[in-house]
């Protein structure tokens, strides 16, 4: 049996990342959130009072940061590490959330990260989810998914990942970050979200999560 690369793609809050992490633990695949990676630059460059219009900060920034993933011994789920420190908690929140598409839209970040991610691809069996997975970073990725929600959907699934967080956010606030992300990540000149042309669609707004990962490994198991 051969291992494929599975890129997800799609808009914020679309329910990519529980997809694809049970995806992967079906296929036994390595499961790479890059939308990880993008809120723990960012969460560097806010401590750090990174300029986003001062390139050679960003560039020193960039070579001092380190991003891994640990798998959590308890929980099982894959945290966050940036430069040994478990950043897995505070990447999610609000402050991070509301300066990660700046930060994603720069070039040098966008070129650094595509980089770390296709290292990490190179011997497939993988999947990632992200914006540009299909369409930049494995343009010749074997399944490419493109997911959307309604809206309000995915706003009201936002809140509750945050309300188990701990995290107490109105409606609206989520709504206007997501637009605000959405917004940015499809207008902008480097690596623009958009659908890959071979990527299949899927509307999750009335999927359960267990009825999107089976649709996935199946599209998966006819291309391995
Ligand atoms: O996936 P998540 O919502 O955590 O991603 C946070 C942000 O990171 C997105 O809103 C987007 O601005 C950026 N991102 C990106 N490219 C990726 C993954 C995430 O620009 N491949």
């Amino acid at each position: 049996m051969s291992s494929i690369i599975i890129a997800l793609d799609g808009y914020s809050s679309c329910g990519k990342s529980t997809t694809a992490k049970l995806v992967a633990q079906q296929l036994h695949y390595a499961y790479i959130d890059t939308g990880a990676m993008y809120r723990a630059v960012t969460l560097y460059f806010i401590q750090n009072h990174i300029a986003l219009t001062n390139p050679k900060e960003i560039d020193k920034a960039l070579e001092d940061i380190h991003i891994t993933f640990r798998l959590h011994p308890v929980t099982k789920s894959s945290d966050t590490f940036l430069n040994g420190m478990n950043v897995e908690h505070e990447i999610r929140k609000m402050y991070v959330s509301d300066r990660v598409s700046e930060v994603s839209a720069v070039a040098e970040v966008r070129h650094a990260m595509v980089a770390q991610q296709q290292r990490m691809g190179r011997s497939k069996g993988i999947v990632m989810d992200g914006r540009d997975i299909g369409t930049v970073v494995f343009p010749e990725a074997e399944l490419k998914v493109f997911m959307t929600a309604d809206p309000l959907m995915r706003a009201q699934r936002r809140q509750s990942e945050l309300l188990a967080k701990g995290e107490m956010v109105d409606l609206p606030e989520i709504m206007a970050n997501l637009e605000k992300r959405d917004y940015i990540d499809t207008h902008r000149d480097e690596s623009p979200l958009r659908q890959a042309d071979d990527a299949v669609l899927i509307d999750n707004t009335f999927m359960t999560v267990d009825e999107q990962v089976e649709l996935v490994v199946g599209l998966a198991d006819a291309r391995i």
